[in-house]
């Protein structure tokens, strides 16, 4: 196993080592191709970059890359993975939108549309760091439970699990779309490196079960234990299923 585990006191402290890295790694790589996800999780991260380009670190030559969007949402629309991201990390780090990629969701065909995203990544020469976020069921990307390891960008179909959750952001659940572009697993573990951030109790199970050799199509996020460079950086909640000789193996840094 080669997943590396960081537990930090908070969601912000898991944030800041995670920016702080991507900053370090920026300065030393100015093009960087960087792999984003959106969700809650890595709102600290994207704070910490910000602060980072307030300092001084030049951004303008990174190159950033969506993990996944809804499927049919309006451009402009606030819940669009377009939107979030310029919202949330390019203004705030006062970047180029267009140095930003994402899928087009909108495309009347949704599966040429992937295999366009599959072969832009193809093509970018490789994502250095990829940052994910983890589902309560353990997905990754929009890659529910039973997706195969060997999925390349696709249409998928989003669970009523993972709908509900979303539904936080919408209001209310017949506004969550059910579709969605997404990075496929195996697009996913061609990054270099992936680090993986998650804070609260209602990721502890999917923590602990990504951690558990074997890799299952059960749990989609145990699939990283095949990726040779994977850093989990979670807070002491979502650690909370953890057992010691579980952190020592995977090399826990309290
Ligand atoms: C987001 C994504 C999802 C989220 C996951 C966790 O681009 O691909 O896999 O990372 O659903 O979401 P949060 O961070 O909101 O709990």
């Amino acid at each position: 196993m080669s997943i590396s585990v960081i537990v930090r006191r908070s969601p912000n402290d898991t944030g800041t080592v995670i920016g702080l890295r991507l900053a370090q790694f920026i300065k030393e790589h100015p093009q960087a191709r960087i792999g984003v996800a959106t969700g809650s999780s890595p709102l600290p991260i994207y704070r910490t970059l910000a602060h980072e380009v307030d300092k001084g670190l030049d951004v303008s030559q990174v190159s950033w890359y969506a993990l996944d969007e809804y499927a049919g949402l309006p451009s402009g629309h606030p819940q669009s993975y377009r939107f979030f991201l310029e919202k949330n990390l390019m203004d705030p780090m006062k970047a180029n939108p267009d140095r930003l990629h994402t899928p087009d969701a909108l495309s009347q065909d949704l599966h040429k549309s992937a295999d366009r995203y599959e072969e832009l990544l193809a093509d970018s020469g490789g994502i250095d760091i990829q940052i994910l976020g983890i589902g309560i069921n353990g997905h990754i990307g929009f890659n529910e439970p039973g997706t195969p390891f060997d999925s390349l960008t696709h249409v998928g179909e989003l669970t009523e699990s993972t709908r509900l959750a979303n539904s936080r952001f919408f209001g209310n659940l017949e506004d969550v779309p059910t579709l969605c572009l997404t990075q496929g697993l195996a697009t996913i573990m061609r990054a270099k490196h992936i680090v993986l951030i998650a804070g609260g109790k209602n990721k502890a199970s999917a923590i602990a079960g990504a951690l558990l050799p074997p890799p299952k199509r059960a749990l989609p996020a145990s699939v990283l234990q095949n990726h040779p460079s994977t850093w989990f950086v979670i807070d002491e909640e979502a650690a909370s299923q953890l057992d010691q000789s579980n952190k020592e193996v995977t090399g826990s840094d309290r």
